[in-house]
């Protein structure tokens, strides 16, 4: 339990929280509903969570992600005001709840091909103002080449020096995200992410990338999904000193709920059965969306 981080989403314009269909349990908060709720993990023993945000305006350059005002923006400020020191407030870094297209960047408009080296100026601005409204810890989550240092040289240049980078290092291309996609209102209008995330068969590039990003400066880093990957999981626990996050993705937490609706498995023990395995394989924290209900089981 304390190595569960729980993902979140806020977004923008409504009234109440709105239920994500393909992922029950998991909502769309609003920002007094998700103070409510960090309230609640945090009185829980809970010691991140990382959030994602839905805003309802969405433009080319994804404007919305560094504005100040903007959805996530708002979210840490009034949450560190909730829960002072109590929690870790991680943001993921990334465009593509933020973009018109869907993409994780800036994409010219013509070759709808991904510009790498205009994003990583971009995330290094959202670095900025998720840091500048409270965020402990960004996690770029986009995989462009460059991103963790760019978002280093950002942080430092505006006095952000102690704000740490989670990186998603090991983001494999992966079919597994289709319920986030819904949840963060951001599947690519055009195209699909594999020009920038990694391909499943290749399992020796997830040490190469994480190399990489360790020598940018990332403090901590991630793989991703987490259950199909436990062997890259291994590998970069095995080679590296960093700690070493694993995101159990929205497609893994669908699988069980809706298995477990059917009535075909027992929900509850499957849901500790894969954080157990993912902790074996040797991640030192686990993105969730099972931390609440598994703080709320192993605190009963
Ligand atoms: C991209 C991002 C994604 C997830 C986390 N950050 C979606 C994607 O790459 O398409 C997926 C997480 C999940 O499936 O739970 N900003």
């Amino acid at each position: 339990m304390d190595d569960l981080v729980a993902p979140l989403f806020v977004k923008e314009g409504i009234d109440a929280p709105e239920p994500v269909a393909s992922m029950p349990g998991v909502v769309q908060h609003t920002q007094e509903s998700v103070r409510k709720e960090v309230r609640t993990l945090a009185d829980l023993g809970l010691p991140a969570v990382v959030l994602f945000g839905v805003p309802s305006r969405k433009d080319a350059t994804g404007s919305q992600a560094d504005d100040p005002n903007g959805v996530v923006q708002v979210a840490l400020r009034s949450l560190r005001d909730e829960v002072g020191d109590d929690l870790v407030l991680v943001a993921d870094n990334c465009l593509d709840e933020y973009t018109d297209h869907g993409h994780c960047g800036i994409v010219d408009p013509v070759t709808h091909e991904v510009d790498n080296d205009a994003t990583i100026e971009r995330y290094a601005e959202i670095a900025v103002a998720q840091a500048d409204a409270g965020a402990d810890i960004v996690a770029p989550s986009g995989m462009m080449d460059g991103q963790v240092g760019a978002i280093r040289a950002g942080l430092d240049a505006a006095g952000h020096t102690g704000t740490a980078i989670l990186a998603y290092s090991a983001k494999y291309a992966s079919a597994l995200y289709g319920p986030f996609r819904d949840a963060a209102e951001c599947a690519p209008s055009f195209g699909d992410r594999r020009g920038y995330q990694m391909d499943p068969a290749n399992g020796r590039e997830a040490l190469d990338e994480t190399a990489l990003d360790i020598a940018e400066g990332a403090d901590m880093v991630m793989v991703k999904p987490a259950l199909a990957y436990l062997d890259v999981i291994a590998a970069v626990r095995e080679a590296f000193d960093v700690p070493v996050a694993a995101f159990h993705v929205s497609g893994e937490y669908a699988m069980v709920k809706a298995a477990a609706q059917q009535g075909w498995l027992d929900g509850d023990a499957v849901a500790l059965e894969h954080l157990l395995a993912i902790k074996r394989a040797g991640a030192d924290f686990v993105l969730t969306y099972l931390a609440r209900e598994v703080a709320e089981r192993l605190r009963a």
